[in-house]
């Protein structure tokens, strides 16, 4: 695939020139600044790593990390406003929800938006949309949450388990070629982390085998390609606005449709109220006062919070862009170390996590070994893991489907990155002495790296 190609030559011709500069060495620059690293690389050797008893390399106090990586992070303001919808909480609902909505389809440039009670309750009504024959096939990411899938079953779709690149930890579009099949009607990408998936290329796959595009942007708040937001460029997308997400309202979603048909049954799946504000000849006005039977309304203070949220969500962006540039320009020089790849023309967000990779082969030390290290050392380091869908006990049950799925045993570029795959945390505040300690602890562990092998 085109995309994937282009990954592929940039990846290695980088790695190459690096490589290369360290071989040929020629001119006086490289020389000296050859001579400049292997003299910082022998003076962090002579440091005795934290594990063995040294002084660790990060002394920044725990305490004001803890305060820099809070989330969610609500003001002065926004507590205000939530006392205001406490004082008229009818008002919030009848006039605050369409406000919501007009704003959210501002910043994103759609037709249709419809806030939900949370991101599952979005992408259900997602499924009550779609409106496709029972045992139509719905191509998902394993590497989700349960919600991008397991509310297809009420429909009867049947997911079919698509892998991600390993190189990015998302959708892999090879992977959906291979296993498109006469019964594929839909795909749901989903932006892990807030790196937006190769929207132009499933775009473009979709329109020729005749597929519906839905996008699950939970993790993906304000992140684009080519200028278009994510959440802009499917059929039909949806997002969280749960504690945890880029954008927190503690318990809330949206969807996002592009044609009056979606919007219309989606809305009027949850939204018992919502019927009668359709137009005349909208197929749904007639089921006013039930909907179909659910009720997915936004909570108003949730709403509300959403509102506030979004003032902040870009500037929040490129404050938590810029100090993860900071500090992974520096530590992904370290022979191993590499973050998901970014397209030049993608704007990504980051979703709770600073998601690093280990090539353990060309570090010479494992994953634990390295976390260990880094942990003696005061870096917040973790191993990172993120739900395996087709592991999970109900997709092999057959009691639970019509249409039972074709469960893979494994999806190699989903192990790859949940086995090498390291957490740090996004730091919400400008620390720029504890960004120069992180730096050098990797550093330092790195210089250690044949010892740390070794046990
Ligand atoms: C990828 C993804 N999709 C959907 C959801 C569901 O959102 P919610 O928790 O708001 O129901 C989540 C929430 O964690 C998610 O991470």
């Amino acid at each position: 695939m085109k995309s994937s190609e282009g990954k592929h030559e940039n990846g290695m011709s980088r790695r190459k020139f690096l490589r290369n500069t360290g071989a040929t060495a020629a001119g006086a620059a490289a020389g000296n600044v050859m001579y400049r690293k292997a003299a910082a690389t022998e003076a962090l050797r002579q440091e005795t790593l934290a594990l063995d008893g040294g002084t660790p390399a990060v002394s920044f106090p725990g305490e004001r990390l803890s305060a820099a990586t809070k989330w969610p992070r609500y003001t002065e303001a926004d507590k205000e406003a939530v006392w205001e919808v406490l004082e008229r909480p009818q008002g919030a609902v009848y006039r605050d929800l369409p406000i919501l909505e007009q704003e959210w389809r501002d910043y994103h440039d759609v037709p249709y938006t419809k806030a939900h009670l949370n991101g599952t309750s979005s992408l259900t009504s997602l499924f009550f949309a779609l409106d496709l024959p029972p045992g139509s096939e719905i191509m998902v990411p394993s590497y989700t949450f349960f919600a991008t899938i397991l509310p297809m079953r009420f429909f009867d779709y049947v997911p079919i388990f698509i892998d991600i690149d390993p190189r990015t930890a998302c959708f892999d579009l090879e992977d959906a070629a291979k296993k498109l099949t006469p019964r594929t009607k839909a795909m749901i990408p989903m932006h892990s982390w807030g790196l937006p998936c190769d929207m132009d290329h499933i775009c473009a796959f979709g329109e020729e085998h005749g597929l519906i595009v839905c996008e699950d942007a939970a993790h993906a708040h304000g992140a684009s390609l080519q200028g278009k937001k994510m959440g802009a460029w499917g059929d039909m997308a949806i997002f969280s606005f749960q504690a945890s997400k880029p954008l927190p309202a503690i318990e809330a979603g949206m969807g996002n449709y592009q044609t009056r048909e979606y919007f219309e049954r989606a809305a009027a799946f949850g939204h018992y109220e919502d019927p009668p504000k359709f137009s005349e000849d909208s197929p749904y006005r007639r089921y006013h006062g039930t909907g179909f039977g659910q009720k997915y309304r936004i909570h108003p203070i949730a709403a509300t919070l959403v509102r506030k949220q979004l003032e902040v969500l870009d500037e929040r962006n490129a404050g938590v862009q810029a100090r993860v540039r900071e500090l992974n320009d520096r530590i992904t020089q370290l022979p191993g170390l590499s973050e998901p790849y970014c397209r030049d023309d993608m704007e990504r967000s980051y979703y709770s996590i600073n998601m690093l990779f280990l090539d353990e082969q060309e570090a010479g030390f494992t994953r634990a070994q390295v976390t260990r290290a880094l942990q003696a050392e005061g870096v917040r380091a973790r191993p990172g893991s993120y739900p395996e869908q087709h592991k999970f006990n109900i997709y092999r049950e057959e009691q639970w489907w019509h249409h039972k799925p074709d469960v893979p045993d494994v999806l190699p570029g989903t192990a790859q990155v949940n086995s090498s795959c390291i957490f740090l945390p996004l730091l919400y505040e400008d620390l720029p002495e504890l960004t120069e300690q992180y730096i050098h602890a990797f550093e330092k562990v790195w210089a250690h790296r044949q010892e740390i092998a070794r046990v």
